[in-house]
């Protein structure tokens, strides 16, 4: 029996992820749920699977849960508040596995300690790696912690490594990196609509049901951009190494590209469920829920180049991991700065690479080799990243 830790067990990819769970609970004991601030959502998670610990990170928030847990006959429940807290669960003894599926930035610090701490990491929070990319790779291998990637394309790219491949290592054989994306809600939407597409248009993904700024990066293809800096760094691959794939049935997940000329693919439905399941059973597979793919209602399987004209933010992604760095850290830190701007309908739609740019243009790739310096090049980045909206609104 394991103990899992879910930071983020309201959003998406928590929600799925006990989905799992309660699929095999002679497997997983829930120790921790997180929110930040969605009590009703985590309160019926508890009733559910009553772990040892919630944490809700606003503080007020979590006032109104402990009354809320103090009141119901789940009292037993230990409820903290804030930050701290995450850090906290995510490291307790009796945790095997952290899900890390916050959000953003604010994952990276309970993400590291669980790194740090030695746990089996099941990453999906690709923010927190993109910005402290080699820090993050150097704890997982320091501490012997297991790193195993949730985003759909990174755990294909793992199932289509050789047998006994660690993350964060070459596989020698693999010469290339074939990164799969939907293309997104826009992909066929004609240039000059783009600037007036609203938030609701870029959260209404074909393919995936994810949370909101996900979605938005999936329709500007930073998700892809961030994505490759992913690979890079969990693959150890070169970005030369890895060509992005439109592919818009999302059918394969990603490929990997051996010296002998065969090409290995992962398939099947989009669901995030079997990314979850593979990396929670591995290296033994276990049921996921999802349903088998039917190959002869998928018919036929496109695959196209993405349009960096369309797409400026993958280009944008290209040049940071290039430079190396902070730059990646800027990049990420300009982003989530841009997209919420463009959810709270403060930005337009084509404005949030702009923003990006104009940010990045003020850095130069200083070293990002400690925590201390990652989270200041986040800080001044996001300043920046205001700044430049401040300019488009005058
Ligand atoms: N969804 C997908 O299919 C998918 C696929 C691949 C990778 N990912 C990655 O997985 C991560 C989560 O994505 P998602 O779609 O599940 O997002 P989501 O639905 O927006 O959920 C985000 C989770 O993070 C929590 N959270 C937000 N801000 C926080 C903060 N400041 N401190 C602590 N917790 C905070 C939220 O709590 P509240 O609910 O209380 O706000 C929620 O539990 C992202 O990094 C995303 O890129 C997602």
């Amino acid at each position: 029996m394991k103990g899992i830790c879910i930071l983020g067990a309201t959003g998406s990819i928590g929600v799925s992820t006990l989905d799992v769970v309660a699929r095999h609970p002679d497997q997983y004991k829930v120790v921790a749920l997180t929110a930040n601030g969605n009590i009703d959502v985590l309160y019926e998670q508890c009733l559910a699977h009553r772990p040892e610990y919630a944490v809700v990170v606003t503080e007020s928030k979590a006032e109104e849960f402990r009354q809320r847990i103090a009141a119901s006959p789940l009292a037993e429940i230990k409820v903290l508040a804030g930050a701290e807290a995450l850090i906290e669960v995510a490291t307790l003894d009796n945790v095997d596995a952290v899900m890390a599926a916050i959000v953003g930035a604010a994952g990276l610090l309970p993400s590291l300690a669980a790194a740090k701490a030695g746990k089996t990491v099941l990453l999906a929070n690709k923010e927190a790696l993109v910005m402290s990319g080699q820090i993050f790779m150097r704890a997982v291998s320091d501490s012997g912690a297991v790193l195993l990637p949730i985003d759909s394309e990174h755990n294909a790219i793992f199932q289509c490594m050789p047998a006994g491949y660690t993350p964060g290592h070459s596989a020698k054989q693999a010469r290339r990196i074939l990164l799969t994306a939907s293309g997104g809600p826009f992909r066929k939407t004609p240039l000059e609509l783009l600037p007036n597409m609203t938030p609701d248009q870029a959260v209404a993904h074909p393919k995936w049901d994810m949370g909101r700024k996900i979605s938005v990066d999936s329709a500007t293809m930073m998700n892809k951009g961030l994505e490759l800096i992913e690979a890079c760094l969990l693959f150890n691959m070169d970005p030369d190494q890895i060509q992005v794939v439109i592919h818009p049935q999302s059918i394969i997940h990603s490929m990997v590209d051996y010296v002998d000329g065969s090409v290995l693919a992962q398939m099947g439905n989009p669901d995030m469920r079997t990314p979850i399941a593979h990396a929670m059973a591995w290296p033994e597979r276990f049921d996921s829920g999802v349903a088998p793919l039917d190959i002869f209602e998928v018919g036929h399987m496109d695959f196209e180049k993405p349009d960096l004209q369309r797409f400026p933010c993958l280009r944008l992604a290209y040049e940071a991991i290039k430079a190396g760095g902070i730059m990646p850290t800027v990049l990420n830190a300009a982003n989530e700065i841009a997209v919420e701007a463009f959810l709270n309908e403060e930005v337009k739609f084509t404005d949030i690479a702009i923003i990006i740019e104009r940010s990045m243009a003020q850095f130069t790739p200083d070293s990002a080799d400690s925590l201390e310096l990652v989270l200041r090049a986040d800080s001044r980045a996001r300043q920046a990243a205001k700044s430049v909206i401040e300019g488009l609104a005058a």
